[in-house]
């Protein structure tokens, strides 16, 4: 294919973006390192990492709880992150952002503490066959703790979520949809706000997995009506081990909390028993990641500050290149292909396992993901044993589209 130059709006030039991503001026095995595997990890700007040096060089200390300055600097620089979070996501309270590791921990949050106190024998979880395991698992051990049943919607041969099913399978006996809102596997994205109406036109509460999501575009659980909504900061130019449990502010109050230990307490005491803080802190025992929620704040200042309308256009401009040229191939089984999916490209080639097409890929410098993307059931519904995913963000160029796609000749040259 003839190289085009990277596609720069007035307000959006990828390049710009891309040289505030330290990591990503660096040779691997003798090439330019070219980061495809942005759904298992996405890259941080300068801004995140200066944020979190900045709080361990000047303001370090426990939040909450001390009476000196150091402690009142980071307890305010934690609290305004949380409040910068929930504006990022449209506007919610500030006690219905809690803090988790992440988007799994936010959802075994709501497995257990909701979970455990609606669920009873018979009553019925709905999820989808595109489910990452962070939203399986979760249900099945509480599934099992409450004689629960899981009821499981189908995915097309395309990889889109099979609507009309989905929506036959909800009844009055379910109490919990939870769904994807962007497939880490196939990148289709679901319509999430007609699926959130219909659970609860069905009596359920509805869970949206929203971890590949927010990295893409603009998020706003009002207007989708989420009860409960998730992500993770490493998704989404943050850090680490940390990550988000929106929750709807009625049913955050009327759930039990789900670890205890300190900072969740109001009082304890071994003869009058304990009674729990208020909202958000009742869901944050212990000592929190107070770095990794500085620098999940300085992240989503970091997006706010980029135009995400423009760099979404430019994502699907990648995504159309690499999509165009892989339905070309006869060798390659593209899978996934819902029309508006976010930029994920998930395919096979004829002749090589996936893991040894990530490994020649390596050799030229080029990061993929190869295996089943932690969706084993996807994989089974498919028929496949795994993929070979190229997914890309806001720094990725055209350029780097057909580098990969150079490098997948190369792959086959030595088959
Ligand atoms: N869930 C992440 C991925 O899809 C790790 O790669």
């Amino acid at each position: 294919m003839n190289a085009l130059p990277s596609v720069a709006t007035a307000s959006f030039d990828p390049d710009v973006v891309r040289r505030q991503f330290p990591i990503l001026d660096q040779e691997i095995h003798g090439r330019p390192l070219l980061y495809l595997d942005n759904a298992a990890s996405t890259q941080k700007p300068v801004q995140v990492i200066d944020a979190i040096s900045g709080y361990y060089r000047r303001d370090h200390s426990n939040v909450h709880r001390g009476a000196h300055a150091l402690a009142d600097r980071a307890t305010a620089a934690f609290e305004k992150a949380r409040m910068d979070v929930a504006a990022f996501l449209g506007g919610a309270k500030r006690e219905e952002i809690i803090f988790t590791r992440g988007s799994t921990e936010g959802i075994n949050l709501v497995a257990n503490a909701w979970g455990r106190t609606h669920l009873g024998p018979g009553d019925e979880i709905l999820l989808t066959a595109m489910e990452h395991h962070a939203n399986i698992v979760p249900w099945q051990l509480v599934a099992r703790f409450t004689g629960a049943v899981i009821r499981v919607a189908p995915v097309t041969e395309t990889g889109e979520l099979d609507l009309d099913a989905w929506k036959a399978l909800l009844s009055e006996r379910t109490r919990v949809a939870a769904m994807v809102h962007v497939s880490n596997t196939l990148g289709t994205v679901n319509p999430v706000a007609e699926m959130v109406a219909c659970a609860h036109a069905a009596g359920a509460v509805a869970l949206v997995d929203g971890a590949q999501a927010v990295n893409h575009f603009a998020v706003d659980v009002r207007a989708m009506n989420a009860d409960f909504y998730v992500f993770s900061g490493h998704k989404l130019f943050g850090p680490t081990g940390i990550g988000v449990l929106y929750g709807r502010e009625a049913l955050l109050e009327a759930m039990p909390p789900w670890q205890g230990g300190g900072e969740m307490i109001e009082r304890v005491s071994f003869e009058a028993g304990t009674t729990f803080t208020t909202l958000p802190w009742k869901f944050e025992a212990g000592t929190p990641h107070i770095a990794g929620v500085i620098g999940l704040g300085a992240a989503v200042k970091w997006l706010q500050g980029i135009d995400r309308d423009a760099a979404a256009v430019h994502e699907q401009g990648l995504l159309e290149r690499v999509d165009a040229a892989l339905a070309g191939m006869n060798d390659i089984r593209r899978i996934g292909t819902a029309p508006g999916r976010v930029a994920v490209a998930s395919f096979l080639l004829a002749g090589a396992h996936p893991t040894d097409v990530g490994m020649l890929l390596d050799q030229q410098g080029i990061a993929v993901r190869a295996g089943h993307h932690c969706t084993m059931p996807l994989m089974e519904r498919l028929g496949i044993p795994g993929t070979v995913r190229a997914s890309f963000s806001v720094y990725n160029t055209i350029e780097e589209v057909d580098r990969f796609l150079e490098g997948l000749d190369k792959v086959r040259s030595f088959l």
